[in-house]
């Protein structure tokens, strides 16, 4: 039998290091923040380039977090529109339900299977206040083109980068594109380089 994802496989290379840390921290009896935590969010937010980076419990509460803190800060409000590529993993559009707004899925580039510029533009409402560019498989959506109608439109945009840990387009890496980006750290994501 072939599994489809053999996740025993995919760590075995790391399964000493994860057993020292995991020692490391069961030694000390400090489960929540605390250093590791703390040394993780500065390498990965240098590894990605960005000022910041916030560790939290998985890739679907990164997104609702980023999406309810744009709410708190009145830049966004329960019931606007969030445009979002409809081939997408359900986490992309459960984030923007629960946090109150409304999803708008547009069909994908048929050649890239990521957000296609001209699709986005067409779905552009006087509802829509952000776009979610989900960089699927390890490839980047169009970020150049995706900013340029932000900025027209006066629109938030938030990557949804839990499929791309350290891929890049025109030298800037995922993650860095946008007002905010969220991460997924399931054992399957496996971050290129990043230590
Ligand atoms: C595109 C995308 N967004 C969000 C998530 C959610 O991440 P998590 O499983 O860490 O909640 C995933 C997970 O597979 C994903 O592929």
């Amino acid at each position: 039998m072939i599994k489809f994802l053999d996740l025993k496989k995919v760590n075995q290379p790391y399964e000493q290091a994860f057993q020292d840390k995991m020692k490391t921290v069961m030694d000390k009896g400090w489960y929540i923040l605390g250093d590791e935590i703390k040394a993780f969010e500065t390498n990965f937010a240098h590894y990605c380039g960005t000022k910041y980076c916030i560790g939290v419990g998985n890739g679907l509460d990164a997104l609702v977090l980023i999406l309810k803190a744009y709410i708190q800060l009145g830049k966004l409000q329960k019931g606007d529109e969030v445009i979002i590529p409809a081939n997408t993993y359900i986490a992309s559009i459960l984030a923007v339900l629960q946090a109150d707004l409304i999803p708008v899925l547009v069909e994908p580039d048929l050649e890239t299977y990521n957000l296609d510029p001209n699709t986005v533009e067409k779905a552009i409402t006087s509802k829509t206040k952000a776009i979610l560019p989900v960089h699927l498989y390890g490839q980047l959506a169009p970020m150049k083109e995706i900013n340029t109608l932000a900025k027209k439109n006066n629109l938030l945009v938030i990557e949804d980068a839990a499929q791309s840990h350290g891929a890049v387009l025109y030298s800037q890496k995922s993650g860095n594109w946008s007002n905010a980006a969220a991460f997924s750290f399931y054992p399957g994501k496996k971050p290129r380089g990043f230590r």
